[in-house]
């Protein structure tokens, strides 16, 4: 164009530099502040690679316990936040409860917009950690019926957040710690990814200088797209739908007809023109998952591997690099953990919460920050002039 790059998709340019995440797509490499994935996912918890991505290091035990406590002392909402759930339908999709809650906290606190001050910005970032499990919860039980359950301050995050989750009066709930142990490495799989679409919207929001409760409700209504966040419950009710072996061949016939807008859900990646690191560790959990509940032959689990299998060795899959990326499993083990499908993008919200978070304060702390401004190509028709309405 001569003055811009005209990149649409933004395929070939870097909005910021960054310390945070790193991924090599074509080696299927992932790694937060130079730790690879599969590492965390197996050695670490939740709240340990928060602390990783907010603060740029692993945590000593006494960082690591003081944040726990830091994060805990901050898990409940406003009382007043409960009117706020009831003023919506019965029936509402949490994803949309979550980009209207979330949202709203900004109106809740007052003492920590004030993104100059680092103290301020540093309390903000922890009440999003600690409250976004609480609202995804309330959200869950609006949309079952269920009254809402307090967080208990003795459990850990994500124990925690599965009794928010399940536990229902009058009932003892404890957490299995197999299933409380893959819901964690889930949130680690999903709590950063470089710039991607919602990334990218919480940076630009934030590059006003906006609040950053409704910078982070900017990145939920992104991530709520199904080329995006709603990967994971198109790929399930992908599987569903084939709903056994026999039928994969039809769907992999329509995959690579260009004249159907159908794709293989979970299926492709903008980056990884590899297996997405993330999938393998999923796989794994998933199994995990699976063999304690003693589900011994979930039919979309057989449906998943032989569509993964035949894919991998089909030319046009192979050919255009497209490999599973986390959604393929995900969405089958959150269904077994005991979420409905309206909460699988809500799960990932709640996960991405941190990266969010840790990117926008990255940005804000950056000396090199200017408000986000991207150009465009114009199209459209060259100077006219006007037309009075009756001559029209
Ligand atoms: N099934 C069939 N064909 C596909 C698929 C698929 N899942 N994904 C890409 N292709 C084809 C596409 O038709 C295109 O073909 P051609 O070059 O002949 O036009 C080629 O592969 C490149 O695709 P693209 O759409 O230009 O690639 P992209 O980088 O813009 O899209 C994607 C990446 C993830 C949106 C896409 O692969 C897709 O729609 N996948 C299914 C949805 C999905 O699983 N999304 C989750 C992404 S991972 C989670 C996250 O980060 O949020």
């Amino acid at each position: 164009t001569g003055k811009f790059t005209y990149d649409p998709g933004f395929t070939s340019t870097a909005s910021c530099s960054s310390k945070i995440t790193y991924i090599d797509g074509d080696e299927g490499v992932l790694l937060y502040r130079g730790y690879p994935i599969d590492q965390l996912a197996e050695k670490s918890h939740f709240l340990e690679v928060c602390y990783l991505l907010l603060y740029g290091e692993l945590p000593t035990p006494a960082q690591c316990e003081d944040f726990e406590k830091t994060i805990t002392y901050h898990t409940m909402v406003h009382e007043q936040i409960q009117f706020l759930f009831r003023g919506f339908r019965r029936d509402a999709h949490p994803m949309a409860v979550m980009v209207g809650v979330v949202g709203a906290l900004s109106a809740f606190y007052h003492d920590s917009t004030d993104i100059n001050d680092p103290e301020q910005r540093k309390i903000a970032t922890h009440r999003l950690v600690a409250k976004v499990p609480t609202i995804a919860a309330m959200a869950f039980k609006y949309s079952i019926g269920q009254p809402f359950v307090y967080p208990r301050n003795d459990l850990g995050y994500t124990e925690n957040f599965m009794r928010m989750c399940f536990a229902v009066p009058c009932e003892e709930y404890t957490p299995n710690p197999v299933l409380a142990k893959a819901l964690d490495t889930i949130f680690i799989l999903h709590a950063d990814h470089e710039q991607n679409a919602s990334t990218s919207t919480v940076r630009l929001a934030g590059s006003s200088g906006a609040n950053p409760f409704a910078c982070i409700a900017a990145g939920i209504a992104c991530l709520w797209g199904p080329a995006h966040g709603g990967a994971n419950e198109a790929a399930l009710q992908m599987l569903e739908e084939i709903g056994s072996v026999d039928r994969i061949p039809e769907y992999i016939k329509r995959a690579k007809d260009k004249n159907d807008p159908f794709r293989l859900m979970g299926f492709g990646h903008r980056v990884y023109k590899n297996y997405d690191p993330r999938a393998k560790v999923m796989q794994k959990q998933c199994h995990a998952v699976l063999n304690e509940l003693g589900i011994k032959n979930d039919p979309l689990l057989e449906v998943a591997v032989e569509l993964e299998r035949i894919a991998l060795s089909d030319e046009y899959f192979v050919e255009k690099k497209l490999y599973p990326n986390i959604d393929f499993y995900s969405g089958i083990t959150l269904r077994a953990l005991g979420f409905p499908v309206t909460m699988f993008t809500a799960l990932f919200a709640l996960a991405r919460t941190v990266g969010w978070i840790a990117q926008w304060k990255e940005m804000i702390e950056d000396p090199e920050q200017r408000i986000g401004r991207p150009r465009q190509l114009y199209t459209g028709p060259g100077e006219r002039d006007y037309v009075p309405l009756g001559k029209r």
